[in-house]
C-alpha cells in the first residue's frame, strides 16, 4: 500500500465543501432564489482603504529594481513581527518579543501543521464542538485511531454546550495536546480570566501543550474577556497562539496569519521554536511580501480605525441574528464577542433537518452544528459575516420561519 491509509478513515467531505455542494445543488433547481448565505465564516466588506493603499504601494516596489523583493524570510519580515509583537501584544501588556511570531498565510494552515511538532502517539483533546480543522489535520496524521461516524477511538473530546455554560472542563485523562478556541468558533462563547488560569496551571502540571486559537479576538469587546492566553502568567511554558488577519481585517482572500511559539517553550528538552522555525524553512517560503506590507497597515492610526469599523459592522448583524431567534423563543449564544450565533435547532430537529428547512423555506444558508462534532448534533450556527442589507433581510425571513417551524 503505498498511499496513506489515514484518509480512508475521515468523512468523505470537509464541512463547508459539504455545505457548499447542498447550496449549489440548491440553486441549480431553484435558479431564481435569493440564497442568503449565513453559513461559512467569510468577510464580505471590502478591504480598508488603508490597506489598499499599502498594496497598492508595495506593488509599485515590486516594480522597481531598486525595492523588489524575491524570497522573504520563511518566518515573515521584521517589519510585521514587529508590528504583531506591539499592536497585538504590548498593546494589551503581554511581552511576546517579534522573533517569537511567525508569520503564516492562514491560522487554517498554521492550526493544521502545528501537530507535525508531536508524536504520533501524542493524546489530543478538542473542545466539543470544534473547528474542524484540529480534528481532521491530527486524523490524516494518524493519531486519532479509528472513526465510528461520530466519534474517533483515540481523541478526548471536552463537550461544551448550555448543560455546563460552554466551559470546557479540564480533562479526567491524561492528554498531551490541547485545542483550544476563543472566542470559540463555533459557538461564539469566550473562555474567562478564570479558565484559562485553570488551563495554563493544568498544562503546566501534566506538560500538555495548549494550541489556542485567537483568529476571533479583534471581536471582543470591554476588557473582561482576555485576547490572548499570555496574559495568563506562565502560559509562555505551556502555549503556542494562532492570530490571523482573515476575520479581523478581511484578509480570508490575501492570507495572512501568526504563529507566537514562546522560546521558552520546551518539551523533552527540545524548543518547540526550534522545531517550528525548521519546520517552515523548510516547507514555507512566506506570506507574499505586498500581503504583509497589507497585514501591516492594520496598525497604523488610519487602519486601526477603518478596521476596527468593519469588525463593529459585523457585530451588529450578530446582534441582530442573536435578538432575532431569542424574540422568536430560541436560546442563543455568541454574537457578543464574535461573529458567530449558535442556537439549539428549534422544534428537536436535527442539525441537518434544520439546514434543509432554512435552505428550502427561507433560502438562507447556515452551518450544521453536527460538523463541528457529536455535542454539535442538534444545534446550528449562522455567521454575521455577510453584508448589514442581506442579514436584515434574513432576519425577517427568520423571525417568519422559526414560529411555523415551532407550531
Ligand atoms: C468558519 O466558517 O468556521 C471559518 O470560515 C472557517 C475558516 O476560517 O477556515
Amino acid at each position: 500500500m503505498i498511499t496513506n491509509k489515514n484518509f480512508g478513515e475521515i468523512p468523505q467531505s470537509y464541512l463547508f465543501s459539504e455545505v457548499a455542494e447542498r447550496v449549489r445543488r440548491f440553486e441549480q433547481q431553484h435558479p431564481d432564489a435569493r440564497v442568503l448565505r449565513l453559513g461559512i465564516g467569510d468577510v464580505t466588506r471590502p478591504l480598508a482603504p488603508a490597506i489598499v493603499e499599502a498594496l497598492h504601494s508595495a506593488v509599485d516596489e515590486q516594480a522597481a529594481a531598486a525595492s523588489f523583493q524575491g524570497y522573504g524570510p520563511e518566518t515573515g519580515y521584521g517589519f510585521l513581527r514587529e508590528a504583531i509583537a506591539a499592536g497585538e501584544y504590548a498593546a494589551i501588556g503581554v511581552d511576546v518579543s517579534p522573533d517569537e511570531v511567525f508569520v503564516g498565510d492562514g491560522s487554517k494552515s498554521d492550526s493544521a501543521n502545528i501537530q507535525e511538532l508531536f508524536a504520533d502517539s501524542a493524546r489530543v483533546a478538542v473542545t466539543d464542538p470544534v473547528y474542524p480543522v484540529y480534528v481532521d489535520s491530527n486524523a490524516m496524521a494518524g493519531r486519532l485511531g479509528t472513526f465510528d461516524g461520530d466519534r474517533w477511538s483515540n481523541l478526548s473530546y471536552i463537550p461544551c454546550d448550555d448543560s455546563n455554560d460552554y466551559r470546557p472542563a479540564l480533562p479526567e485523562e491524561p492528554v498531551e495536546l490541547i485545542y483550544l478556541c476563543s472566542p470559540n468558533n463555533p459557538t461564539g462563547t469566550t473562555m474567562s480570566r478564570e479558565d484559562l488560569e485553570a488551563w495554563v496551571a493544568y498544562a503546566r502540571k501534566t506538560g500538555a501543550v495548549i494550541l489556542f486559537d485567537v483568529a476571533y479576538r479583534a471581536f471582543i469587546t470591554g476588557d473582561d474577556v482576555p485576547r490572548s492566553i499570555y496574559e495568563i502568567e506562565g502560559a509562555d511554558e505551556v502555549a503556542i497562539e494562532f492570530g490571523s488577519f482573515s476575520k479581523t481585517a478581511g484578509f480570508t482572500g490575501l492570507r495572512c496569519s501568526w504563529t507566537v511559539v514562546p522560546k521558552k517553550l520546551q518539551r523533552d528538552g527540545v524548543s518547540l521554536h526550534t522545531m517550528w522555525l525548521r519546520r517552515q524553512s523548510t516547507k514555507f517560503n512566506g506570506t507574499p511580501y505586498i500581503v504583509q506590507r497589507a497585514a501591516e497597515a492594520t496598525y497604523s492610526p488610519a487602519g486601526r480605525e477603518q478596521v476596527r469599523a468593519d469588525v463593529e459592522y459585523y457585530l451588529a448583524n450578530a446582534r441582530l441574528i442573536r435578538e432575532t431567534l431569542e424574540n422568536a423563543g430560541v436560546k442563543a449564544v455568541g454574537g457578543e464577542h464574535s461573529p458567530y450565533v449558535w442556537f439549539r435547532c428549534p422544534a428537536g430537529m436535527d442539525s441537518w433537518e434544520f439546514f434543509d428547512a432554512l435552505l428550502e423555506q427561507a433560502q438562507i444558508v447556515g452551518t450544521p452544528g453536527v460538523g463541528f462534532g457529536p455535542t454539535g448534533a442538534g444545534h446550528f450556527r449562522l455567521s454575521a459575516f455577510n453584508t448589514a442589507e442581506a442579514t436584515q433581510e434574513a432576519a425577517g425571513r427568520l423571525a417568519e420561519l422559526l414560529p411555523k417551524l415551532a407550531s
